[in-house]
């Protein structure tokens, strides 16, 4: 650990760390995020786990679409996988609407549709990690429990000038402590939800990665990374093993009506359960697929790169033409224009079909 152990830091009194989160976020925290209206803790499970990976800004696009499609834990259990992912098509890493269909389904069945009323509880539910347990926890029934996001880790790294490797476990185990440790007191009633939302606030408005505003910090005059000039040097990045990269071919196949072949992916590995364009793994492995005829049809589309989490995806597509009758394949079908919404498909996929409109 870094300067920690000495660092000045009442917890009681007006200078007090969650004092100062709480009345922050009164003054300039934000408050009208529709989530926020709601102490339903269906509402506020679903805004935390697509919160998770997606920015606000991408989140107050679907929060009240899919919640105008599924108001109710009970209808999201009642759905097909199928429309969720539908539902989710954009928001990217598919494993948690996978994991929201699950959660919903064990909430409706084992807890007769109502979600556990403590963080502890809602942890063993299905996607839900101990920060998120926290959120909706603090948020939906006010219980003192920490939230460790990736904002809130820097934010506490910076103003403690933690430089430890936080991917280690004992010092993920510290960062948890100290997290608990600076709750608000136990006798500050209504304290829980406004601290909660200021720390993340905080996080992702005042104490941002690349460019964090300490002159207008409520932190700043106990901050170590304030104090010592240079906070982006904070948290100090661990040694993380090389990015993969894989390159992965895709048959973007188009039938005499415009039609497109797509194909369900398996049920695990990439893209699970999307629908997709057929994968190759080389270009000439998509090319030996094809019917002789179709092969004089092909035209190969400039390559992109699609970051996943753990590695980079070099994308070719190959368009080629094909009778109806050349795809029949039991795990895909063709697919009208007017089909692809409603379908759960990759973002690459549904930025190259969108494309294809265009041009
Ligand atoms: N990020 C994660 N949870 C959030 C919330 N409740 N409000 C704003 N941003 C968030
Ligand atoms: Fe972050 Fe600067 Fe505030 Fe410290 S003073 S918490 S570095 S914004």
């Amino acid at each position: 650990m870094g300067a920690a152990p000495g660092v000045p830091m009442p917890q009681q009194g007006p200078t007090g760390f969650s004092q100062r989160i709480i009345a922050w976020q009164r003054q300039h925290g934000r408050h009208d995020l529709p989530w926020q209206a709601s102490r339903d803790p269906y509402r506020v499970w679903l805004s935390e786990i697509m919160l998770q990976q997606t920015q606000v800004s991408t989140v107050l696009a679907y929060y009240p679409r899919f919640l105008a499609r599924f108001p109710d834990v009970a209808s999201l259990a009642a759905a097909s996988l199928e429309d969720v992912l539908g539902l989710w098509s954009g928001l990217g890493y598919y494993t948690r609407a996978r994991n929201l269909h699950r959660c919903a389904r064990q909430v409706t069945e084992r807890c007769a549709g109502r979600f556990p009323r403590s963080a502890q509880a809602l942890q063993e539910l299905p996607g839900i990690g101990r920060s998120t347990a926290a959120a909706i926890a603090a948020f939906c029934f006010g219980e003192r429990a920490a939230i460790l996001d990736g904002n809130v880790k820097r934010v506490l790294a910076r103003v403690f000038g933690i430089d430890a490797d936080s991917s280690l476990a004992a010092n993920q185990r510290a960062l948890w402590q100290r997290a608990e440790a600076l709750l608000p007191n136990r006798d500050l009633p209504d304290a829980m939800p406004a601290y909660t939302q200021g720390l993340m606030d905080l996080g992702a408005t005042i104490c941002t990665l690349r460019r964090p505003a300490c002159a207008i910090c409520p932190l700043q005059d106990v901050c170590v990374a304030a104090r010592e000039g240079q906070p982006e040097r904070y948290p100090v990045k661990s040694r993380r093993p090389r990015r993969g990269r894989m390159t992965l071919w895709l048959l973007h196949a188009v039938d005499a009506r415009g039609r497109v072949w797509l194909a369900q992916r398996p049920a695990s590995g990439i893209w699970a359960r999307l629908h997709c364009l057929p994968q190759y793994a080389t270009r000439d492995a998509l090319l030996d697929s094809l019917p002789v005829a179709a092969r004089r049809t092909v035209v190969e589309h400039a390559p992109f790169v699609h970051v996943l989490t753990h590695r980079d995806l070099d994308v070719h597509v190959l368009s080629a033409h094909l009778p109806a009758s050349a795809c029949q394949a039991p795990e895909g079908c063709w697919y009208a224009q007017a089909e692809w919404p409603a379908l759960g498909l990759p973002a690459p996929v549904r930025r190259f079909l969108g494309a294809q409109l265009q041009s």
